[in-house]
């Protein structure tokens, strides 16, 4: 039987490469003609052999495509992601939701914002009244894969209001601090993916945590953002968590 859509499949992988190149060099040529002390790390720079250490010097975390897959697909949550480290302290974040035409700024002590309104987090202490976001991600090992549902599952019968996720890690952040959802948590996300995010949640007053109840590691891969503490530790609580690759290990 011919397969019908290989051919439309193909062209959206393409397209996706293009438009991932070219927010890559945008992002990476300019800014290495403007600040060219500053160092880079970016999910395309990575693969492509670079390394992903954290150092003090000013750093530039991007994901030009956040989302790749719903893109691929025509999944309408897209996002560039660009987050700015100093001394391993994350000082701005823009997260650009292509398709929504949403632009989430935050700057480091000076708030967050959406299309140039401001952003507050959710402020319900209810956790069986809350909404929170997750990801299956991307691997397909059976082991993850029964920790990914065991967590969910421990979520779900809290029990909370609902379960959702759109597909790139970035929006679901700028939904935690839009107020929409209470919390994001996920393991096996990269720092690129979160980076932008982490501003834009502290600043719109929501909190950060590992997955363990610890302060958030951005090389660890793991993250829980929240509203607040209390809805963090809830859901930590639940977590069967994993360690994945942590992305500075090689
Ligand atoms: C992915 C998305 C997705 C999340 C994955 C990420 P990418 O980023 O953020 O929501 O579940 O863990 O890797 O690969 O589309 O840049």
């Amino acid at each position: 039987m011919p397969d019908l859509w290989q051919d439309a499949m193909d062209h959206a992988v393409s397209l996706a490469r293009t438009a991932g190149t070219l927010v890559r060099e945008a992002v990476q040529n300019d800014m290495k003609e403007k600040f060219p002390t500053h160092s880079f790390i970016g999910e395309e720079s990575v693969a492509a052999g670079e390394p992903c250490k954290l150092s003090d010097s000013p750093t530039w975390i991007v994901d030009p495509v956040d989302g790749t897959t719903n893109f691929v697909h025509g999944y309408p949550f897209v996002a560039v992601s660009i987050g700015f480290a100093v001394n391993k302290k994350l000082e701005f974040g823009v997260v650009y939701s292509c398709i929504e035409d949403k632009m989430y700024t935050a700057r480091r002590g000076k708030g967050a914002f959406c299309n140039g309104q401001p952003l507050q987090v959710s402020d319900q202490k209810e956790i069986n009244q809350s909404i929170i976001a997750t990801e299956f991600g991307s691997d397909r090992h059976v082991e993850v894969v029964d920790k990914i549902f065991s967590s969910m599952r421990n979520i779900l019968c809290l029990p909370v209001h609902g379960i959702r996720g759109v597909g790139s890690a970035a929006i679901n952040m700028c939904l935690v601090a839009s107020g929409c959802v209470e919390a994001y948590y996920e393991m096996g996300i990269h720092c690129w993916d979160i980076a932008a995010g982490v501003v834009i949640v502290e600043e719109a007053g929501g909190v950060l945590m590992d997955v363990d109840g610890g302060p958030l590691d951005l090389m660890s891969r793991r993250v829980i953002a929240a509203n607040n503490k209390m809805i963090a530790e809830r859901i930590s609580e639940q977590i069967d968590a994993c360690a994945p690759l942590r992305d500075d290990a090689s």
